[in-house]
């Protein structure tokens, strides 16, 4: 097992497992038209006001990709985080201010694990773009932007990111538990989440995709390892081998809290469909991704998504980030501020 230090404070271990067992193939059955919401958002919103806008942040996160190529599903994932809560919107950049018992979004506990490599890249791309185009580009645009570039650059599609997001008035951590789902949500608590956010079982799993890149921590799915559901027993539906890596890097007791798994363990460093043809074989690590091959509502279309040519699933990908980008949406001085420092409203 190869070990793999990407920051001071967490060391992460992978491995790879070449699961190969074929799984059968079946039809998509989700006949859910996707509810298109995308209010007033446009490709070209910046292109009188900062043309130069997309080079900037590229500018950025191609190189924060080479440097700390963790930014990329750190920024993806705070992405999400910022569009289920208040909508994307800018809230999860916020930091509470001196002394106030008022915490912010980003403080809440299911958003601990969110990594400061996400925000560093929103900060840096932020400042070269005020150097450019002073108070005209909000941060949830820059979220936005930079999310898109970061999958494109792990081997994910290109999509247009649709603009004209302004940045919420509002970041308040009690508002975080109830709209963002934990690693034990059954897939009825996530088809009813992503449901009350305009999203259908398809995003849901087209969305969860997104787990091809990144990591979790032990605490995230040990349960799954030594006491599935009070057994007592490891969970049934995970790959033996699987089950032996991971009891090695997650003991049942004092293992170090920044141990962290790829979440795709057969092509853990590639936005591909290995995900999928992972739950196939019971690879998956979180026990709310491995719950999306077992369930008759979302397993076709995991089944969809894992075939041959991950084409399908890097297209319904980018589709599926327009819609979640467009989540709450706010517009005006009304509703919304374009703020000059991420962190704090103006
Ligand atoms: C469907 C429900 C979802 C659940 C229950 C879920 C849960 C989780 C959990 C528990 C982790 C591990 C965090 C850690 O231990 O550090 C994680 C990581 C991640 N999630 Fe999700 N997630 C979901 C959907 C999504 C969506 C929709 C996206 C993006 C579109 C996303 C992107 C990511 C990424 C990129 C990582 C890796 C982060 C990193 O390595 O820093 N997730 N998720």
């Amino acid at each position: 097992m190869q070990v793999l230090s990407l920051s001071s404070s967490s060391i992460l271990l992978f491995f790879f497992l070449t699961s190969t067992i074929p799984i059968s193939l079946a039809k998509l059955t989700s006949s859910q038209t996707p509810k298109l919401h995308h209010r007033e958002l446009s490709v070209d919103y910046y292109s009188k006001k900062c043309p130069q806008l997309e080079n900037l942040i590229g500018s950025i996160t191609s190189q924060r990709f080479k440097q700390a190529p963790i930014s990329a599903p750190a920024t993806i994932r705070l992405f999400f985080h910022d569009c289920f809560v208040e909508g994307c919107d800018g809230s999860i950049l916020i930091e509470t201010k001196k002394g106030s018992k008022r915490l912010a979004e980003r403080e809440a506990y299911e958003n601990k694990e969110l990594r400061e490599e996400g925000f560093e890249s929103i900060i840096k791309a932020k400042a070269l773009v005020e150097s450019h185009c002073p108070s005209r580009v909000s941060c949830s645009d820059i979220l936005a932007i930079a999310a898109r570039d970061f999958i494109h650059l792990a081997g994910g599609p290109y999509y247009q990111v649709r603009k004209g997001r302004w940045d919420g008035k509002r970041s308040t951590a009690t508002k975080v538990p109830q709209n963002i789902p934990g690693s034990n949500s059954t897939v009825d608590q996530l088809i009813k989440l992503f449901a009350s956010k305009g999203l259908t079982v398809e995003d849901l799993v087209v969305l969860s995709g997104s787990h091809t890149i990144g990591f979790a921590h032990c605490k995230n799915f040990i349960g799954r390892l030594y006491n599935f559901k009070g057994t007592k027993r490891p969970d049934p539906n995970l790959d033996p081998r699987l089950l032996k890596e991971l009891r090695m890097s997650c003991p049942f007791s004092g293992g170090s809290s920044g141990v962290a798994l790829p979440l795709d363990t057969t092509t853990p460093f590639v936005f591909d469909n290995g995900y999928f043809t992972g739950l196939g074989t019971n690879m998956g690590l979180l026990g709310s991704d491995q719950a999306l091959f077992l369930d008759p509502r979302t397993k076709p279309i995991v089944l969809e998504m894992a075939r041959d040519n991950k084409q399908k699933f890097l297209k319904a990908f980018g589709e599926a980030m327009d819609k979640m980008g467009s989540i709450g949406v706010k517009r005006g001085r009304k509703h919304g501020e374009i703020r000059t420092d991420c962190r704090v409203f103006l």
